[in-house]
């Protein structure tokens, strides 16, 4: 459900029209809808609404200030992965006890800024991140406490970039070796081990693998209580699929209630990471067309926005739904959607049937709220686009498209 929608033809975010931001903030451009997002957060803690619960929305899927403190008004946490992150998080005026933080590759340096900002939870991956965290809290004479990241060895079925919970990943602890690191981590002197984590995949279209995922978890917990472990979170990752095109992946009610009823029995606050189930609908890409053009074997449509701004299609051959922002023609081509950028590679859609569009019409992106803005890059020298809330019938841009001086920001001649 979002609030993208035709009005006599005309394509609108809410009450405004898109070609009214694009006069306004100019092109190519990300647009998000409040209401999408505020919607989103709402169905996602609906279905666990009678346990005790923290959904913390994954930065690292849309990480812009303006949507980090609406999230945080619907009473959403964060689960962050970087010092970058966390300074995101704490400037868009979250509480650090909403806050987690995964990653494979945690320094020194963000460890300490994390155990001085006082967050709830480090999601620890490895037996030579306990032994670092340990020394950094003893520095610092506090206590770090530590979720165990478990590498459940469930198959999300979904591409395999996007594919963490396997054996040959590099995310987590293997499930093999969680004993001995609950182990060590009990044994180290300033770690407080109160949660165990997994994440199995981004872009899941069934229930099936969480399933497995937490029937692993409890196989382990009940190891782990039989050692005289006092558990308090259970994290369950992200990785709830959306529909980029014909996918139908489970509501967020369906997939509440399965991981409610996996959970039937076990009295521990459950964490969850979802990041595209909440902004990836929220959000189009607004581009103009520069030129058609017509190659031996192929029609090209050239938008003014490029793999830089947003990479899916060209990293993971990622399927994103494009359409004219004024009323569609009737007469259908197939082209190639593809942009400034210098590599064969910068491609938006390939062999694409489309409603013909000419040089200096609008068109969409669908489904870029996620992993767009927070992937681009300024490749080819490209200033970033802006980021435009709308809310109602009124917008605002919540991040100035960048200039030519931001892109040599730091550089010195
Ligand atoms: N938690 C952890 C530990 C993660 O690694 C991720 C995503 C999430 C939560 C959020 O997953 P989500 O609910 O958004 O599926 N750039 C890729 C997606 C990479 C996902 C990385 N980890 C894409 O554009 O599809």
């Amino acid at each position: 459900m979002n609030h993208f929608r035709r009005r006599a033809g005309e394509l609108y975010c809410e009450d405004v029209p898109l070609e009214a931001i694009a006069a306004q903030a100019g092109t190519p451009a990300y647009v998000y809808s409040t209401a999408t997002l505020r919607r989103h957060a709402r169905v996602m803690r609906a279905p666990f609404a009678g346990r005790e619960h923290l959904v913390c929305f994954s930065v690292k899927a849309c990480s812009n200030l303006a949507i980090l403190s609406l999230l945080r008004e619907e009473g959403l946490g964060f689960d962050i992965v970087s010092g970058g992150e966390l300074y995101r998080t704490l400037e868009a005026g979250a509480d650090p006890k909403s806050v987690v933080f995964s990653g494979v590759g945690k320094t020194a340096r963000e460890m300490a800024e994390a155990l001085d900002a006082g967050i709830l939870l480090f999601n620890v991956e490895s037996e030579a991140e306990l032994r670092l965290l340990d020394r950094i809290a003893g520095q610092k004479r506090r206590r770090a406490p530590v979720s165990l990241r478990i590498n459940p060895d469930v198959d999300p079925r979904t591409h395999p970039y996007i594919a963490t919970g396997l054996k040959r990943s590099k995310f987590g602890i293997p499930r093999s070796r969680a004993r001995e690191a609950y182990r060590l981590a009990r044994a180290l002197p300033h770690l407080d081990v109160v949660g165990l984590d997994c994440h199995v995949g981004s872009q899941l279209i069934e229930v099936a693998p969480f399933v497995e995922a937490v029937r692993e978890l409890r196989s382990l917990i009940d190891e782990l209580v039989d050692d005289g472990a006092a558990l308090r979170y259970l994290d369950l990752g992200g990785g709830l699929g959306i529909s980029y095109r014909d996918e139908r992946p489970p509501l967020p009610m369906t997939y509440g209630r399965a991981l409610c009823d996996a959970l039937e029995g076990l009295d521990l606050t459950l964490l969850l990471e979802p990041g595209r189930v909440l902004a990836g609908n929220a959000a189009v890409l607004l581009t103009r067309v520069l030129f058609r053009k017509d190659a031996d074997e192929k029609r090209f449509v050239v938008t003014d926005a490029a793999m830089n701004d947003l990479l899916r299609p060209a990293l993971y051959g990622a399927y994103h739904e494009i359409a004219p922002v004024q009323r569609p023609r009737r007469r259908r081509e197939t082209v190639d959607v593809v942009g400034p950028v210098c590599e064969s590679g910068d491609f938006l859609a390939q062999d694409r049937e489309l409603p013909a569009v000419e040089a200096g019409e609008l068109v969409v992106i669908h489904s870029a709220g996620a992993y767009g803005f927070s992937m681009a890059s300024n490749y080819n020298s490209r200033p970033r686009p802006p980021e435009v809330l709308v809310d109602g019938d009124r917008f605002r841009i919540v991040r100035e498209r960048e200039s030519y001086r931001d892109l040599v920001r730091g550089e010195r001649p």
